[in-house]
């Protein structure tokens, strides 16, 4: 049987491509949306990540999730930087998640409270692709918008606490491999990593019909 960290990169390779492809990330890496779009979006991602950070301490003692949780990853005061650049120093007062964005955080924070090995599933679905298609999407806002390369605006996409990412998630794919759960549970967990790209995909869909190109 193929390792649990290429069976869950297999069974959500579909849903990668359908994710990559959706219209607002198009328009977005195609350079077609303003900046305003490209803050919206980021605002979305403060709700997914604060909970995802919010629920690691209470699960950094776990057997399953506890290995996952690793300061060097978070990104809430990377965003939070990004999005005091990006909307102002009263970036907080106008805020607010979309309700696909909503749907999406919560069910992050559920599974923080009540299922550590789903909570790795949306670490996984996040951070592997922070470190990946990410570093794409930095490059494509920084030529966009004119943000200084790795500067304010996408400190985000930039991991300085991982030099290495190739070798961070050959580490991170070991990590998976050596999850305590039996073949059931980590069939519920790529189930939940399916779920995850689909709210992600639901997030788009609802930035899409936001930020329409007009042409
Ligand atoms: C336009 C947007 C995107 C681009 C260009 C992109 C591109 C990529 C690339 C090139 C890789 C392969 C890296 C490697 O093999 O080391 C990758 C991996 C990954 N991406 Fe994306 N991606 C995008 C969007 C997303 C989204 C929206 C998600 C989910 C939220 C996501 C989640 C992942 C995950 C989890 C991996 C790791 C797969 C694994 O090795 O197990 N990506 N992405």
């Amino acid at each position: 049987m193929d390792s649990f960290s290429t069976l869950i990169r297999t069974a959500s390779h579909e849903q990668h491509v359908e994710a990559e492809t959706s219209t607002f990330m198009s328009d977005l890496l195609g350079g077609r949306l303003g900046v305003d779009a490209y803050a919206r979006y980021t605002e979305q991602l403060w709700f997914v990540y604060e909970a995802l950070e919010s629920g690691a301490p209470g699960l950094a003692a776990d057997p399953v999730a506890g290995p996952f949780v690793q300061p060097e990853l978070f990104r809430l005061p990377s965003l939070e930087r990004d999005l005091a650049h990006l909307r102002g120093p009263g970036w907080r007062s106008t805020l607010t998640a979309l309700p696909a964005t909503r749907a999406y955080a919560d069910r992050v924070a559920e599974c923080a409270r009540t299922w550590p090995s789903g909570y790795v599933a949306h670490h996984y679905t996040r951070y592997l692709g922070d470190l990946s298609g990410g570093q794409i999407i930095r490059g494509r806002a920084e030529k966009t918008w004119g943000f200084a390369r790795k500067g304010d605006g996408v400190r985000f996409y930039v991991f300085e606490g991982v030099p290495n990412p190739a070798a961070f998630k050959r580490g991170y794919r070991e990590l998976l491999d050596a999850v305590p759960a039996d073949d059931l549970e980590k069939q519920r967990v790529v189930s939940e990593c399916k779920r995850a790209f689909t709210l992600n995909t639901d997030v788009f869909r609802a930035l899409g019909e936001e930020f329409p190109l007009s042409a």
